[in-house]
């Protein structure tokens, strides 16, 4: 009788981060994804038309359904979910550590100057039609303006710092060929 050896492969060796906090993480990125595209398709339609109007619920929406993954996610991450350390040392390790933790700030943040954004402007606050969220502020159009200045370029500066991660995700991937995207993908992949 012969016993096969098998060696384990890279993909095995390499510890993966736990099933919630890959699917947290991926549905947190669709999520950011869609929430920026959203209103970058109203911008470009003429104020009032329906698609312009949707588009904005749609976005309120998605809003309020990324600020409960958003605590869960920091909720997770700072009791059960595996935390992995870096496979970069020295500055690589530093500048993806801080980039990590700006992402999440700024992800706190945004979340903070929606909803203060909305409540100023005084206008409905619905989850996807089938609830409002209650209003604890009175409507102010020119703090409006400024939370909504403030909101617009804490969403490009997450979008253009989610790219760099994206691309250095990727580099260490193709490039390096080591396993930190593989860590954050699914079993198997
Ligand atoms: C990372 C997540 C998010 C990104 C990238 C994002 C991005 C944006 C952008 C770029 C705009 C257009 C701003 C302008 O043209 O002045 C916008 C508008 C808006 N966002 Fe967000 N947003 C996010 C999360 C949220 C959340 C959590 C809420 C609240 C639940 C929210 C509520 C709003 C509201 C109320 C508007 C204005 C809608 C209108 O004009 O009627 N956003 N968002
Ligand atoms: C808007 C989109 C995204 C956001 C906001 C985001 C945010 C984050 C954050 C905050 C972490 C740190 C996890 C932790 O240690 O708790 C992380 C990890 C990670 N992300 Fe993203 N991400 C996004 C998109 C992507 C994309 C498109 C890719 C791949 C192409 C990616 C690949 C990864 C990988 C591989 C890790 C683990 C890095 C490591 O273990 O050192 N992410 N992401």
């Amino acid at each position: 009788m012969s016993i096969e050896v098998m060696s384990p492969r890279p993909a095995d060796v390499s510890p993966r981060y736990d099933r919630w906090t890959i699917c947290l993480h991926w549905l947190s990125a669709l999520l950011v994804i869609a929430l920026f595209a959203s209103a970058y398709v109203w911008d470009d339609l003429p104020r009032g038309t329906p698609l312009r109007k949707t588009l904005q619920s749609v976005h309120i929406s998605m809003g309020i359904l990324f600020s409960v993954v958003f605590v869960v996610r920091i909720f997770w991450r700072s009791t059960g979910g595996r935390k992995l350390a870096a496979l970069e040392t020295g500055l690589q390790r530093i500048l993806s550590k801080s980039l990590h933790h700006l992402l999440y700030l700024l992800l706190a943040a945004q979340v903070v100057l929606g909803y203060i954004f909305r409540w100023t402007q005084g206008e409905p606050f619905m989850f996807f039609g089938l609830f409002s969220i209650p209003n604890p502020l009175e409507t102010n159009k020119d703090l409006s303006h400024w939370f909504g200045w403030l909101h617009n370029y804490a969403g490009w500066t997450i979008i253009i710092l989610a790219f760099g991660h994206a691309v250095a995700a990727l580099g260490h991937h193709y490039w390096l060929r080591d396993g930190v995207l593989r860590r954050m993908l699914p079993a198997g992949r």
